[in-house]
Parts: structure tokens; sequence; C-alpha cells
């Protein structure tokens, strides 16, 4: 089979991201980008952006690549397969909707959007195109967070009593516009960061019974900082934590602690990169863990899908979309200060 021709729709912190693997995968090509900014456009990427560190280069050299200033043309270019949605979270739904109707498969970046009916509109879209959607729930494919399902999965820690996620970062300062500090157009970060770790814990222990969280409102006006216990009809129980609230130098740190009645796994992103297993010896295993990162590893899954001619089982859009279900739940349960029951998830 040919390359897959993308196209990159956005190129801030993480179009350029996406620009720097797929430029030099195997098995795609970058033929097309959209950005409003024509510095950015032309491949001036000297200024800074980015929570973890800025990616790629500081020029990217665009030779046999199209530019375009508006999405919509781009989305019309015949030489694009599949697009790279890479724009601000307002954006997602009709920009999806778009290239699903120009006949273009989508990978679209977390979180899917805001609002229920926009993602389903997203997912018709693609269904009626018979085309892949795929959200960037990168999560699902950081390394140390794949091994820990793994190993959970296969039964290595027993039963699971509780999980404790976290993700915590100072308000990121880098967005075009500081649009991501606007919590209507961001939804904050219950919605902009904590929900990956909603998305992953719906992805390792499924739909929880019923959702207690408290939050606080920080620089973009909406929840910027959330606690949410996730209650199981077995008993067992999350607690996810996180937000942009800290103070500058936060580190950003994610970290993940699964424990089970044979032992307990844990990842600090601050500690090294293996997963610890401690099962009652002297020492904790110590299971190394591949070096590249989820954003690269959600993406070679999504060509890999193309490729073979498959939905992407491992992130499907209805799924990303009860994400974002679970995320207007914690909204909920803060703003009534009651735990909600998901017996009814919409
Ligand atoms: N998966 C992750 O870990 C992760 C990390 C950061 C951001 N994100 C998500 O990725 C998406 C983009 O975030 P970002 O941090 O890259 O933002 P950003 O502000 O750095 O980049 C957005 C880019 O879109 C361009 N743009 C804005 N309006 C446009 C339009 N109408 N047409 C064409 N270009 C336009 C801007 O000029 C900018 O270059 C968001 O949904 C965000 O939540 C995901």
């Amino acid at each position: 089979m040919r390359e897959l021709r993308f196209g990159i729709c956005g190129l801030g912190f993480m179009g350029r991201t996406h620009y720097a693997h797929l430029h030099k995968h195997p098995h795609a090509r970058v033929v097309a980008v959209c950005d409003t900014d024509p510095r950015r456009r032309a491949g001036d990427w000297t200024d800074g952006v980015g929570n973890i560190a800025a990616r790629g280069a500081e020029h990217a050299s665009f030779q046999d690549v199209r530019s375009y200033g508006d999405a919509l043309e781009m989305l019309a270019d015949d030489r694009i397969d599949a697009v790279a949605i890479t724009l601000p979270t307002p954006m997602h739904a009709d920009v999806t909707v778009a290239a699903a109707r120009h006949g273009k498969h989508v990978f679209c970046e977390k979180p899917m959007a805001l609002a229920l009916a926009d993602c389903d509109r997203m997912i018709q879209a693609a269904e009626a195109a018979e085309r892949n959607l795929m959200i960037g729930q990168c999560i699902r494919f950081w390394p140390q967070y794949e091994t820990i399902k793994r190993i959970v999965d296969a039964g290595g820690i027993g039963p699971v009593r509780f999980a404790s996620l976290r993700r915590r970062a100072s308000a990121p300062d880098y967005s075009a516009g500081n649009w991501l500090l606007d919590g209507r157009k961001s939804g904050g970060a219950l919605f902009d960061l904590h929900v990956h770790d909603i998305d992953f814990a719906q992805h390792l222990l499924g739909i929880p019974a019923s959702i207690a969280a408290r939050g606080c409102a920080g620089p973009s006006g909406r929840v910027d900082h959330v606690s949410a216990t996730w209650s199981y009809s077995n008993g067992c129980y999350a607690v996810l934590e996180g937000g942009w609230v800290f103070r500058p130098p936060w580190p950003f740190e994610m970290a993940i602690t699964v424990h089970g009645d044979d032992g307990t796994l844990d990842w600090n992103s601050l500690h090294g990169t293996a997963v610890l297993h401690y099962q009652g010896e002297d020492e904790p295993r110590r299971i190394a863990c591949d070096s590249a990162t989820g954003w690269s590893r959600e993406l070679d899954y999504f060509i890999s899908c193309l490729r073979e001619g498959t939905r992407p089982e491992r992130c499907l859009p209805e799924s990303s979309r009860t994400s974002i279900a679970l995320a207007l739940l914690e909204e909920q349960a803060i703003a009534a200060d009651t735990p909600v029951l998901v017996s009814d998830l919409p």
C-alpha cells in the first residue's frame, strides 16, 4: 500500500508534535498544512509552544507541502487521505464533520468537543462517510499506562481495589491568543487536562456507578482543579486529581498507582521511565517501557488501522465521547456539591 498522505490543520503545540512524527514516518507523508498564522504555515516555528517541552524543529521545511490559511480549502485538496486536526477545541466538531464529508479519515485531538451533541455530529459524519475517526486520547498509548493496563488485564496484581490518577501543571501560557485560558473555549483544566485521566480510568476500570467531586475555578474561569472519586459497584474506587492552578515553576507531573490484592503498580513522570511493581519483596520490580511518547504511538496505531482497513478499536470515538460525558458529570457533581449516579450516562 502507498504511504498515507496527511494534512495537518493547526500548527501550534500539537500540530508541530504530530508533524515531527508524521514527516519521518515510513508509511505517511505530510502533503498539506494549514494555519491562520502566515508565519507558522510558512514553517517559521521559532515561537516556543508547549507544556511538556517544545517538540519538533524550530523551522519546518515545507518543500512539496501545500500550505493553506483556511481549513475548508485544505479539506478540498484531493491529495489528502487523512487529516490531523490540531486546532483549538471549539473547532474540532465543525472541521471533523467537514473533513469526513470530503472523504478524509480524521485524527482529531482531545478533548473531542465540549458538548455531547458535537461529539455525536463527529461520529455520525465519520460513519456516513465510512471513514475512520480517532480522538487523540494519547494516554491509552503512553507506554507506562499501556504497560499497567496490560498487567492489570492479565491479572498480574489480582482484583483491583483502587486506583489513583494524578495530573498537575501550572497554567498553560503558550496557546494562540491564549484560548486555553478561556474556559468557554478550552473547558478549563477539567476538560483539557484532567480528561486524560478520565479517559484512562474508564479504559482501565470501566464506567463507575457514581462520581463525587470537588473542584475550584482558576485562571480559565472554569474548573481548573478537580478531585473526583469514582465508585464501582464491586467496591473498587478511583481517585482522579489534577489541574493547572499550580504556580510556576511547578513541574508538569502525571502519575498513576493501581493497587490490587496481589500487588501495586506505580509510575510517576517525575521519577523516571520504569513502572514499579511492588509485590512484597525487598525491592520493587522495575518494568522498562518503550521510550516513544503516546503522541507518536497513537499515530502509529491510527496509521496501522488505516493500512489494515480496521476501526481503531483501542480508542473508538464512542469511547472518547463517553469521556466527555464523564467530564460533564464531574462538572455537575462539583456544581451541585453532591455525588451523581452514572447509571443514566447520556
Ligand atoms: N494530547 C495532548 O497531550 C495535548 C496537548 C496539548 C494540546 N492538546 C489539544 O490539541 C489541540 C490544539 O492545542 P495546541 O496546544 O496545539 O494549541 P495552539 O494554540 O498551540 O495551536 C493551535 C493552532 O491553531 C491555529 N488556528 C487557530 N484557528 C485556526 C483556524 N481557524 N484555521 C487554521 N488554524 C487555526 C493557531 O494559529 C495555532 O497555530 C487542542 O484541542 C488541545 O486541547 C492535546
